[in-house]
């Protein structure tokens, strides 16, 4: 069985990985980062979802010899200049929680008229290898900010990020719902076509 190092200990994002990897047939153990025995902190000091990636599969793959692959992600609201973004897991600052984050989302919007609230997640999931190789999948999904929380599954903005489309914003939606139109589904259903960078 293909065996990865995911560079990341948040159980959401881990258990999203699984759920499309078993939606498309691929049989992978994901080993989370608390599995390999580091424990060095990990400085995401790029200015890029790109950059941060590389920094966590880097020193990941390095650490256990292993492919790692991880996920930098966020959300990028363009009335607020494409804020939170690259800041978007500390937006509220030190001690951020899910809930202070989307309360200075809301905050920071309170002015803005729905009609001007088009905001986008992004995923940029890198791959490297021990060889050195590394390759970067990105995947993007397009929504609304909205004024209140609707629904209480899966987590970070989930439940102010609302999709026209289905009428429905991420946190209201099934695991399948959202892996199929979410940044990070779209960024693993690219991983999933290049999965032959893992195996060869
Ligand atoms: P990262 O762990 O540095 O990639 O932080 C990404 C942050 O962006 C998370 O802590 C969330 O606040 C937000 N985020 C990323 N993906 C999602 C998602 O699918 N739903 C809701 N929030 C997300």
């Amino acid at each position: 069985m293909l065996k990865i190092v995911i560079a990341t200990n948040n159980n959401h994002k881990i258990s999203e990985f699984r759920s499309c990897f078993e939606q498309k047939g691929i049989e992978a153990e994901l080993i989370p980062i608390k599995d390999t025995g580091f424990t060095d902190e990990i400085i995401e000091n790029a200015d890029s979802f790109e950059g941060n990636a590389y920094i966590k599969a880097k020193a990941l793959c390095e650490f256990t010899g292993n492919i790692a692959i991880s996920d930098d992600s966020g959300l990028c609201v363009d009335a607020l200049g494409g804020a939170p973004g690259v800041y978007s897991a500390r937006y509220s600052g030190e001690g951020a929680t899910d809930d202070s984050n989307i309360d200075k989302l809301l905050c920071e919007l309170s002015s803005v008229p729905p009609s001007e609230r088009s905001a986008r997640f992004v995923c940029v999931i890198c791959v490297c290898r021990p060889d050195g190789e590394a390759i970067y999948l990105r995947g993007e999904s397009e929504g609304i900010i909205i004024d209140e929380r609707r629904g209480d599954g899966r987590f970070g903005y989930d439940p102010v990020f609302y999709c026209p489309d289905m009428n429905k914003t991420f946190a209201e939606m099934t695991s399948e719902e959202k892996n199929s139109l979410s940044h990070r589904g779209r960024a693993i259903e690219k991983l999933i076509s290049n999965i032959d960078f893992l195996t060869e």
